[in-house]
C-alpha cells in the first residue's frame, strides 16, 4: 500500500523529509548553524542513490547511443558566455513582496498556485462522478458537466493572461492579474503587494585578486553552455558526424526566489544534460524522438499514471518547441525534466560573441552550417525526490506471531538502491559472524553490501526495508552444515534457500541494468 493512499499528501511529504534525515539520505546544509536555505547535503545512502541515478542516466544516454559522447566542463566560464547565452539579460523571474509579511514570492508561482486550486476542483468533480457511475467516461464528463466547464473556462482565461504577461514581460500587467484574482499572501493573508519586478537568478563572484566589475564571473546556472562552447572541440576530436550528442552531468546554481519543497527547488543542484546536434530542418524529428525516449526512460522506473507531458506555450528565448516530463510528486504534477528544441540560437550567439566559427562541414551536402540543437535536461536531485516519493511505502506484513505488523519500506528499484545486499548472521556468535563475513568479502566485489549483526533478525530486516535494501542474506546454524543461506526479497518477502556458491550469480543477474528496459518493454507489449 502506498503511503499516499493511507495518509494526506502533506503528511507523506513531511514523512519523506524526516525519513531522509533519519536514514542518512539527506541533511540540511550547515544544520548546526540552523541551515542554509535551499541547500542540502547527501548522506551515506543519499550519495549512493544519487551516483546510481547518474550512472543509469549515463548508461541510457551515452553507453546505449554510439553517437553520444561525454564531457565534464568547468563550472567557471568566461563571463561573455552568459552574455551570449542570454542569461545576463533574460535569466530572471518576476518577484513580488508582501509589505506586511515582508515575504518574497515569484509572481508566476502565485498565479500557478491559484490555477492549481482550480485544477483540484475539476479533479474533485471527476472523482465524485467516477464513484457514482459504473462505466464512467471521464472525457465525456469533462466535456458536458456544467461545473467542470465553468472551472475549465476560468482556468483557460487566467492561464492565457499569465502567458501574455510572461511573454511580454509586462510587470504592470502581472500586478493587475494578481490584484484581479485577489491573491492574498499565504503568510499574512493581506493583499498589500509591492510592484512586480524582474530578478536575475545567477550567482556572481570575483575571479582573481581584483574586485572590479571586469572580474565578475558567474556560477553556471545550467551545464548546457559548457557543451556549446566545446562543440567543435568534441566534434573534431571524436570525428563525429551529425546527428550526434554531447552529454554532461554537473552542478548548477540558481539564486531561486522561492526555494521550497525540499530538494525540488534548490540553489545548488545537479543537472544531467544532453545536447543533440542535428542538421537544420531535422530538429522536430529529433525533438519527438527525444521526448519519447526520455519518457520511456522514466517509465522504466515509474508507472505511466505518474508521468505526463506538458507542452510549453510560453517558450524560452532560445527555443522553438519545448515540453516538460511531469511527475506526480506528493505536492502534485510538477516538472521533472525539460526537452527543448533550442534551434541554432546558442551556437550562433557564441559565434558572434567570440568571433570564432562554430560550424559543421557537411561532407555530403558539401557545405558549412551551424547545427540545430535538441536538448534533454533533468535535475539529479529532482529525480532523486521522484524516486523516493514513489518508493516510500507503508504496508501490513505478517509478523512472527501469526498476526500482522506495519512496515515502512522503500521500494527503490534494485539496480538503483544504495545498498544492494545486507548480510546478516542470525546471531552474533557460534561461528555465524565469521561465515557471514566470508560471504561479505565475496559479494563486496559485485555490489554495495552491508554487514550487520546487531539486534534481532526481525529488527534488522525492518531497518534494511527502511533503507531500501532489496536483498538480505541470512546466515543461520544450518549454513555451517550445508553451505546454504536464505535470500530474502524486500518486495515480495519471499525467502529462498540457495547454496552460497550460487549467490553471486543470482544477485548479479537481478542487478543488471538491462532488466529495467526489458521490464518496461514487457509492460508496453
Ligand atoms: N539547460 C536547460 C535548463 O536548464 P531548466 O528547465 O531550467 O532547463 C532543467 O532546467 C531541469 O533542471 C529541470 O527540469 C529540473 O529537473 C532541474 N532544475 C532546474 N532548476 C532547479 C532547481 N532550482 N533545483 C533543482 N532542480 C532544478
Amino acid at each position: 500500500m502506498y503511503l499516499c493512499q493511507t495518509m494526506k499528501k502533506e503528511d507523506l511529504f513531511k514523512r519523506l523529509v524526516s525519513h531522509c534525515k533519519e536514514y542518512g539520505y539527506i541533511f540540511q546544509s550547515s544544520e548546526i548553524y540552523d541551515g542554509l536555505s535551499a541547500v542540502y547535503d547527501y548522506g551515506p545512502y543519499g550519495v549512493e542513490l544519487k551516483n546510481n541515478i547518474k550512472q543509469y542516466w549515463w548508461k541510457a544516454m551515452v553507453q546505449m547511443h554510439e553517437n553520444i559522447v561525454g564531457l565534464d566542463a568547468a563550472i567557471f566560464m568566461h563571463p561573455t558566455v552568459w552574455k551570449a547565452s542570454g542569461h545576463v539579460d533574460a535569466f530572471s523571474d518576476p518577484l513580488i513582496d508582501n509589505k506586511d509579511s515582508k515575504k518574497r514570492y515569484r509572481a508566476d508561482v502565485l498565479v500557478e498556485d491559484y490555477l492549481a486550486k482550480i485544477e483540484k476542483k475539476i479533479d474533485k468533480e471527476v472523482e465524485k462522478a467516477r464513484k457514482r457511475f459504473d462505466d464512467f467516461d471521464e472525457e465525456m464528463f469533462k466535456k458536458t458537466n456544467g461545473r467542470v466547464l465553468q472551472n475549465q473556462e476560468k482556468y483557460d482565461t487566467i492561464n492565457k493572461r499569465l502567458v501574455e504577461v510572461m511573454t511580454n514581460e509586462d510587470m504592470e500587467g502581472f500586478k493587475t492579474l494578481i490584484e484581479d484574482l485577489k491573491i492574498a499572501c499565504p503568510e499574512s493573508g493581506s493583499r498589500n503587494w509591492t510592484d512586480v519586478r524582474q530578478f536575475n537568478l545567477m550567482f556572481s563572484t570575483q575571479f582573481g585578486a581584483l574586485a572590479t566589475g571586469e572580474n565578475t564571473v558567474y556560477l553556471r546556472p545550467e551545464t548546457a553552455q559548457g557543451i556549446f562552447v566545446n562543440f567543435l572541440n568534441v566534434q573534431k576530436s571524436t570525428r563525429q558526424k551529425l546527428p550526434f550528442g554531447i552529454a554532461q552531468i554537473g552542478k548548477a546554481f540558481r539564486n531561486e526566489i522561492v526555494a521550497r519543497q525540499f530538494i525540488f527547488r534548490m540553489r545548488e543542484f545537479e543537472q544531467m544534460e544532453m545536447q543533440f546536434f542535428v542538421s537544420p530542418g531535422e530538429e522536430m524529428k529529433w525533438y519527438h524522438y527525444w521526448k519519447e525516449f526520455r519518457l520511456k526512460w522514466h517509465k522504466t522506473l515509474f508507472p505511466a499514471t505518474k508521468l505526463r507531458f506538458h507542452d510549453h506555450e510560453k517558450l524560452a528565448h532560445y527555443a522553438n518547441a519545448a515540453a516538460d516530463v511531469e511527475f506526480q510528486f506528493p505536492f502534485g504534477f510538477k516538472e521533472l525534466e525539460g526537452i527543448h528544441s533550442r534551434t541554432d540560437f546558442d551556437l550562433k550567439s557564441h559565434q558572434e560573441h567570440s568571433g570564432r566559427k562554430l560550424q559543421y562541414f557537411d561532407s555530403e551536402k558539401k557545405e558549412h552550417y551551424v547545427p540545430y540543437v535538441v536538448e534533454t535536461s533533468i535535475g539529479v536531485d529532482r529525480m532523486f525526490l521522484a524516486i523516493l516519493s514513489h518508493a516510500l511505502q507503508e504496508e501490513e506484513v505478517p509478523d512472527a506471531k501469526g498476526g500482522t505488523a506495519t512496515r515502512v519500506v522503500m521500494k527503490i528499484p534494485a539496480v538503483l538502491a544504495p545498498i544492494k545486499v545486507a548480510i546478516l548472521p542470525l546471531v552474533g556468535k557460534s561461528g555465524l559472524p565469521e561465515k557471514a563475513r566470508e560471504i561479505f568479502a565475496d559479494l563486496k566485489w559485485i555490489c554495495e553490501c552491508q554487514y550487520d549483526e546487531k539486534d534481532s533478525i526481525g529488527r534488522r530486516y525492518r531497518r534494511q526495508d527502511a533503507i531500501g535494501t532489496p536483498f538480505c542474506v541470512t546466515v543461520d546454524f544450518e549454513t555451517l552444515e550445508d553451505n546454504a543461506v536464505t535470500l530474502r526479497d524486500r518486495d515480495t518477502l519471499e525467502q529462498v534457500r540457495l547454496p552460497i556458491s550460487e549467490l553471486a550469480g543470482k544477485i548479479s543477474e537481478k542487478l543488471n541494468f538491462s532488466n529495467l528496459w526489458k521490464e518496461e518493454a514487457a509492460v508496453e507489449a
